[in-house]
C-alpha cells in the first residue's frame, strides 16, 4: 500500500534511491534530502512493505502569495498508478490559500496539469548546468 506523508521524519538515506532519472547530473541522495528539508512544503509517497519513498513533490512558497512547485518525481516502476496524480492534489490542497502557484513543465505535460485546473502561461528561465547536482 502506498502512504503519503508530508514530513521527512523517520525518513533514513537508503529510503531515497533512483530518484533524478534520466539527469545528466543528478543530485546525491543527502543534497535530495536537504531539498525537502529546506523546502516550504513535501509530500512523500512511501510504499509500506519496503519502506522506501516511491515518490515525491515539493514546493517553495514566501508564505504570503506565491508558491511555486519545482519538482516531482514517481519512480518509474510505480508510474500510472495514480501517485504523480495524488502527489499534486495533495500540494495543491496544501497550497489553496495562495493566490500565486506555478510550476514548469514539459509540453507533454500540460494535460496532466490541466486536470488539476492549471493552465498554460509564457514563462522565462534560467538554468545553470554545471550546477545541476546541487550546490
Ligand atoms: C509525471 C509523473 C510524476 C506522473 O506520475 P504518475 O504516477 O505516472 O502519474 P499518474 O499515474 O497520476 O498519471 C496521470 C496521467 O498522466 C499521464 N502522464 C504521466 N506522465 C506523462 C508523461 N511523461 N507524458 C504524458 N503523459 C503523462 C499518464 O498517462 C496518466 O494518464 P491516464 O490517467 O490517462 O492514464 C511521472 O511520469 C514522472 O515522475 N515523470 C518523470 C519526472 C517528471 O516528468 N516530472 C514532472 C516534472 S514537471
Amino acid at each position: 500500500m502506498i502512504e503519503y506523508v508530508n514530513s521527512l521524519k523517520n525518513r533514513t538515506d537508503k529510503d531515497f534511491d533512483g530518484f533524478f532519472e534520466g539527469w545528466p547530473n543528478p543530485p546525491s541522495v543527502q543534497k535530495h534530502i536537504k531539498l525537502l528539508e529546506n523546502s516550504s512544503y513535501i509530500w512523500l509517497a512511501v510504499d509500506n512493505a519496503t519502506g522506501k519513498v516511491i515518490g515525491f513533490i515539493n514546493a517553495i512558497s514566501d508564505r504570503t502569495l506565491c508558491a511555486y512547485i519545482p519538482l516531482l518525481e514517481v519512480l518509474s516502476e510505480y508510474r500510472g498508478q495514480g501517485v504523480g496524480s495524488k502527489l499534486v492534489q495533495l500540494m495543491l490542497d496544501t497550497l489553496k490559500d495562495y493566490y500565486m502557484i506555478d510550476l514548469i513543465c514539459d509540453e507533454k505535460l500540460s494535460d496532466f496539469y490541466s486536470r488539476f485546473n492549471m493552465f498554460e502561461s509564457k514563462g522565462m528561465i534560467l538554468r545553470n548546468f554545471k550546477m545541476q547536482c546541487g550546490k
